[in-house]
Formats: C-alpha cells, sequence, structure tokens
C-alpha cells in the first residue's frame, strides 16, 4: 500500500509512519515543522524515518497549494492519512488565525489533493475537544456535538463538515478520527506528561488546573496508531454497510470514529503515576481551570472496536513509564 501522511514530523505521525514502513507499506511524509514547539525534536522523528528506504518526506506547509499538489501526484497513494494541523487548545486563544490558516486552508488543500488523487480512503484527525460542552459520557460519535469551547475545537469541527461534504459530493471515503489525549515516547512538548516529567525531575513546581479535578481518557500511542492502521482498512461504504452503533453517513461515505482507552483517569492519580516512574515527588501548584478547557473527556470505543475488532488497553502506569524513559533516554537526565 501507498500512503500519504501529513504531519510526519509530528507526535502521532512519527509513530504512524513507523507502524506502516514496518509492516512494508511505502510512505509518502508531508510536514512543514512549524516551530509551535521545539524544532529539533520534529527534526530528529523525520530523520529517524529517513532511516526506513521506503520512506520519502516533503518538508512545506499545507497552505502551500502548490507543493502539497506535487508531493501527491508525485507519489499517488492509495490512502493519504492527514494528521498535521494546529494543535493545543490554549494557544489558539493567543493565535486562532494560525489554526484558520493549517486546520481550514490547510485542510482544504488535503481534500483537493485528495480528490484530484482519487485516492481510496482519507482518513483525518479530529479531537475529543468537539464534544465541548457535552455532559453525557461516555462521549459516543453518535451523540450531538455543536458546543464547542475553543476554536481549536471549532476549527476541527468545521474539518468533519468539510470531509462529510466532500465524501457526499465526490463519492470519496472519509474516515474523520477523534482522538482523545495522546501520550507516550517523542511526546508533544506542550502536553501535561512533558510538562509534568521535566517539572518532577527538576524540582520545579507543576501547574495543576482546576485544582487536580479533571479527568481524561488517556491513549497510549501506540495503541492509537494501531487502530488508525485498522481503520485504514475499514473503508466506508453506502448506509446499507452500518454496523451496530455506527456513525456512517445516511447519505455518504463518511464516518467518525473515536479511538480512546475508554476509561477516565483523574488528573492527580496520572500525576502518581509519573511520580511512580520518576522515584521524584511532583510540587502541585493547584490553579483554576484555563479558559477553553472541558474538566473531562471519556471515549465510548464501541465503534472502533465493531469495526476493527481491537481495543486500547495500555495501562496507564505503563504508558507513562516508557514515556518517563524515553525523556530521560533523549535529555539525559
Ligand atoms: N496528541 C493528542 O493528544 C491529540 C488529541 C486530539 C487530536 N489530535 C490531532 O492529531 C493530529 C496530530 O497531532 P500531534 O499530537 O501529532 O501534533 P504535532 O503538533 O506533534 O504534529 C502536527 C504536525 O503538523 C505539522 N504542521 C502544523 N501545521 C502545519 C502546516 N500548516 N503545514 C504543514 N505542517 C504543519 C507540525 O509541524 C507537526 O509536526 C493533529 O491533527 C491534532 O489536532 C491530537
Amino acid at each position: 500500500m501507498r500512503v500519504l501522511i501529513t504531519g510526519t514530523a509530528g507526535f502521532i505521525g512519527f509513530h504512524l509512519a513507523e507502524l506502516l514502513l514496518q509492516e512494508g507499506h511505502d510512505v509518502a511524509g508531508y510536514d512543514g515543522l512549524t516551530d509551535y514547539y521545539d524544532v529539533t525534536l520534529k527534526q530528529r522523528r523525520h530523520a529517524l524515518l529517513r532511516q526506513h528506504a521506503r520512506f520519502t518526506a516533503t518538508e512545506a506547509m499545507l497552505e502551500d497549494s502548490a507543493a502539497l499538489d506535487a508531493a501527491v501526484d508525485g507519489f499517488a497513494p492509495d490512502v493519504i492519512v492527514h494528521l498535521a494541523a494546529q494543535a493545543g487548545v490554549r494557544y489558539s486563544i493567543e493565535n486562532p488565525r494560525a489554526y484558520v490558516d493549517a486546520n481550514i486552508i490547510g485542510t482544504f488543500n488535503v481534500m483537493e489533493a485528495a480528490r484530484r488523487a482519487r485516492v481510496q480512503h482519507l482518513l483525518m484527525a479530529s479531537t475529543s475537544s468537539v464534544y465541548g460542552a457535552n455532559t453525557e459520557m461516555p462521549y459516543a460519535e453518535t451523540h450531538k456535538a455543536d458546543t464547542q469551547m475553543s476554536f481549536y475545537a471549532a476549527t476541527k469541527k468545521a474539518n468533519e463538515a468539510m470531509g462529510h461534504a466532500w465524501a457526499h459530493i465526490h463519492a470519496l471515503p472519509v474516515t474523520m478520527f477523534r482522538f482523545f489525549t495522546v501520550y507516550g515516547p517523542w511526546g508533544r512538548p506542550d502536553m501535561a506528561l512533558f510538562k509534568f516529567t521535566r517539572g518532577i525531575l527538576e524540582g520545579t513546581p507543576i501547574d495543576v488546573y482546576n485544582h487536580g479535578q479533571m479527568w481524561r481518557d488517556f491513549t497510549y500511542v501506540d495503541d492509537l496508531v494501531r487502530g488508525i492502521r485498522l481503520l485504514i482498512d475499514a473503508v466506508p461504504g453506502g448506509p446499507d454497510t452500518a454496523v451496530e452503533g455506527d456513525s456512517l453517513s445516511p447519505v455518504a461515505p463518511f464516518r467518525v470514529v473515536n479511538i480512546g482507552n475508554s476509561d477516565k483517569v483523574r488528573l492527580e492519580d496520572f500525576i502518581d503515576a509519573i511520580e511512580a516512574a520518576t522515584g521524584h515527588r511532583a510540587i502541585r501548584n493547584y490553579m483554576d481551570m484555563q479558559p477553553g478547557d472541558v474538566p473531562a473527556t471519556w471515549a465510548d470505543a464501541a465503534l472502533l472496536k465493531q469495526l476493527t475488532d481491537y481495543a486500547p488497553q495500555t495501562d496507564i502506569r505503563d504508558g507513562v513509564a516508557r514515556f518517563v524513559e524515553w525523556y530521560r533516554d533523549y535529555y539525559g537526565r
């Protein structure tokens, strides 16, 4: 299979590319290596992927439609997995335009390239943040999700609507993933696990929002990319192909799928797991809730299981320990 992945210098794209390369597929990466966080980390991920003979990469922005079209046309992918995005809930308050550029214009350019290349399946990243103010838990794909709490989530919800229209107009099979707080080695420095581990190892205070009254459905990155891999083969078909609890559209080959551990973990327990893995105590600086954030996320992962017969299951303590081991090795601490 020939798979073009956007966001291969990023956390999830890097792991997905590794998995597909290990399975013997051809992978073309596409990433603009933006400076939202440490570019060296992104360069190092791409350098590791380049060690595989079946990997090629284009380092360019999604907004550069000429570069994107050239990459897609030159590679002729069977499948496109679109993961590149401006991520992060908090940064979307400071710099909302970055989200319009990368997530709206950039995603449009990817959809247009996918249509022209007549790919068999286009899969794109959305987020659990689209559930916003929903209180019915665990979150299911069939729940109404119209109350986004951050501009980041709003752009991802827009991507879902754009993907649906494209699937309908062009009969292009589209799957949207809703990821739930992904963590693991080679993770993102702007996310809690990275910041907490650094603070705990350096003996500096860590900011604990909403006074610790937060719950997240943490998903280990190897489990997540295994779910993506299996969904590549679960191409959405017509409405008569719906499975139990499906989000499949009645008019288009389009569905939304949660990928989560289906287990909500208290933030304090998460910090306890980092303390156990590092052997150091955290200095906890309790803070109010951050604007745009939600107190809890929790995935109903039944649809993923129905479609792929797979359920993520890495225990938070094991996953955190593997991250801490990577962090210490990478930073020599
Ligand atoms: N990590 C999570 O917990 C999580 C949760 C929900 C959804 N997601 C989504 O999953 C996807 C991957 O996330 P990640 O955690 O790997 O993030 P990441 O920031 O590590 O990776 C995204 C990559 O996209 C690239 N990029 C950003 N804007 C670009 C642009 N305009 N043009 C070209 N490249 C650009 C960046 O350089 C980066 O390497 C994103 O769409 C994100 O919104 C992630």
